[in-house]
């Protein structure tokens, strides 16, 4: 636990047994038990068809348009895609462990930059599946997505650039916002999940245009980014009572995201593997 802390705890002096460090840490653990999950339903459902060209094998579950007989380019970036997705997810989770990047600093070089790359293969790769090969169920869902894009580009090079200039303390804040926002597809279906269970569904249309599905189409990485915005505000100069209020915050995300997780395993994941 205590080797978690130094990263993900506030970048004011730690304080170990403070509220926010601890909601902190177990935000991130609920955030690893969610993202390992969606990196084992990866790596069961695409990984072997992907590795062995039995590109057909995508479509044993609904997606949008995973397959297409004869058309080569889309199905390749499909394939990268789906493979560098468990890079990625598995990728960010290692990279915001402290006692690796103490411990190993060449290996959080190494993996930052391979998780850079990958978010802008995702990202670009995804702006051309979705606009270029037409993968869209309605406009909103792809313009949200589109914006997710964007930060996600925007925020890689921030990240980059502030750690080229060893500015250490800007180089956190912007990696955690693209950690916040690579993170979208994972929580848009974390999110649909545990709306699900809580409302049963309500506002979600049958064309996914409803108005939960705009909501979310936005808040996928709007909502990650604001809260990980309140984090890193409370952590450097918040009131003692601002960093109460933002550990509650971070608690009440942290079961959202247990309770979205499970759902999203027993019915998005785990019964395609
Ligand atoms: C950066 C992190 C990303 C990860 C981890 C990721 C992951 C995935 C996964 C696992 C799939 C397979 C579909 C499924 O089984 O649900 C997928 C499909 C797709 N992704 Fe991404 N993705 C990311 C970013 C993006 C971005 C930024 C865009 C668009 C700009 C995008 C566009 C798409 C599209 C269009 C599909 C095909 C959907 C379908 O046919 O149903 N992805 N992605």
């Amino acid at each position: 636990m205590a080797t978690i802390d130094a990263s993900i705890a506030p970048a004011r002096p730690a304080r170990r047994t403070d509220w926010l460090g601890r909601s902190a840490i177990f935000c991130y653990l609920a955030i690893a038990a969610g993202q390992l999950l969606f990196v084992a339903f990866i790596l069961l459902y695409y990984y072997p068809p992907t590795l062995t060209g039995n590109f057909a094998a995508w479509d044993n579950k609904p997606i949008i348009k995973g397959f297409v007989a004869g058309d080569t380019a889309g199905n390749i970036f499909f394939a990268v895609h789906v493979l560098l997705a468990a890079v990625i997810t598995f990728g960010g989770l290692v990279q915001l462990v402290p006692a690796i990047r103490n411990r190993w600093p060449a290996l959080h070089r190494w993996n930052g930059r391979l998780y850079m790359l990958c978010a802008l293969a995702l990202a670009l790769g995804g702006l051309w599946m979705t606009w270029g090969r037409g993968t869209w169920l309605n406009h909103i869902g792809a313009i949200g997505i589109t914006l997710d894009a964007v930060l996600i580009v925007g925020f890689a090079a921030l990240a980059w650039k502030a750690a080229r200039q060893r500015r250490f303390a800007d180089h956190r804040r912007w990696a955690i916002r693209l950690f916040a926002v690579a993170s979208a597809v994972w929580f848009m279906r974390v999110g649909y999940m545990a709306w699900g269970l809580a409302t049963g569904g309500a506002g979600i249309g049958k064309a996914m245009d409803g108005p939960f599905d705009i909501f979310l189409a936005f808040a996928n990485s709007l909502l990650p980014l604001a809260i990980a915005e309140i984090y890193l505000r409370a952590g450097a100069h918040g009131t003692p009572l601002a960093r109460q209020a933002t550990a509650a915050l971070l608690g009440v995300s942290g079961l959202v995201i247990l309770a979205g997780s499970a759902g999203a395993w027993m019915m998005m994941w785990g019964p395609y593997i």
